[in-house]
């Protein structure tokens, strides 16, 4: 995976999708920050990203930076790879002649939207996370990729009809928001995972079971703005060491419930390494 600042040509595609969050006004570069017309001002920081959430805009769901650390690390392995391969699969086919503009709402690292950036030529992508420390990986993780701090439960900074494909991963759902910054016919690529994902895993330490409604309530959070086009089921079995899955229970929202020594000693009782199964659904929608 390449680690590169963003390419000045895709910032300034990038930029032109932005708006300012105060005043909806277009945003331009200016002396290492991003200004509006109306004179407000986001710095970038010395990793690339846009500081866009200021003063009390802040959302208590963001990754910590230890659980961006174990995020980093899990990835790094490649134990999602093909995850992120079957993703860019189904995106691909969404951007004729590998081009346009891709939105990924809670991009974290920016893991998935470098892999589906590597499948597109000519596409640029976006990363919108709460977490600066998530995002400045993704400030990093493709040329043709930027990345800015906001909450996906406010109106998003992105002009209205700008974006070709949102993508959302494991992460927070704005329907109506998604919906408004995709052009009309523009795609919603979401990952979610199935009652399977990890499962065996969960039950032997004792975590966080996945909430098996999770699909409807992604259907009914869509509402008839959305239509479904199509939906995959992505399996695949990793086998974990010890520190694997430390990083995959901190990377995630067991991290909130469990300390490290606390797992450290859960662990005790597995045999390892260990076959885990991934399982997730990767499901395409049409803005209607
Ligand atoms: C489970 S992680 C998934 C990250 C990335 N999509 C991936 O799969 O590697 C969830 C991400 O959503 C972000 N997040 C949580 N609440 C958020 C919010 N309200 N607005 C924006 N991002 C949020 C977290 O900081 C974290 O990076
Ligand atoms: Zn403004």
């Amino acid at each position: 995976m390449p680690a590169l600042p963003v390419a000045p040509e895709a910032r300034l595609r990038l930029l032109s999708v932005l708006t300012c969050p105060h005043c909806g006004e277009r945003l331009d570069l200016a002396d290492g920050s991003v200004r509006c017309a109306g004179r407000h001002s986001f710095d970038v920081a010395r990793q690339g990203y846009v500081g866009l959430l200021t003063g009390n805009m802040r959302a208590g769901s963001a990754d910590t930076a230890d659980m961006v650390r174990a995020r980093t690390a899990f990835l790094g392995a490649g134990h999602y790879a093909p995850l992120a391969g079957a993703l860019a699969g189904a995106v691909a086919p969404l951007c004729p002649n590998g081009g346009g503009t891709l939105l990924d709402a809670g991009a974290g690292t920016g893991y998935y939207l470098a892999a589906v950036l590597d499948a597109l030529p000519d596409a640029v992508g976006l990363g919108l996370d709460a977490s600066k420390y998530a995002l400045r990986q993704a400030a990093r993780a493709h040329p043709r990729a930027w990345a800015a701090t906001w909450d996906v439960w406010r109106p998003l900074p992105v002009r209205d009809g700008s974006v070709d494909v949102v993508l959302n991963v494991f992460a927070p759902r704005n329907g109506g928001e998604f919906h408004r910054v995709l052009r009309p016919g523009g795609a919603l690529v979401v990952v979610t995972p199935t009652a399977r994902h990890l499962a065996g895993l969960r039950e032997s330490l004792g975590l966080l079971a996945v909430d098996a409604d999770k699909e409807d309530r992604l259907r009914r959070t869509l509402g008839d703005r959305f239509r479904a086009v199509g939906a995959e089921t992505h399996e695949h079995t990793v086998v974990l060491s010890a520190e694997d899955v430390m990083n995959l229970v901190l990377m995630g929202p067991s991290a909130r419930h469990v300390t490290a020594d606390e797992l450290r000693a859960r662990l005790e009782g597995l045999t390892l390494p260990l076959p885990v199964a991934v399982s997730c659904l990767v499901s395409v929608y049409r803005a209607v």
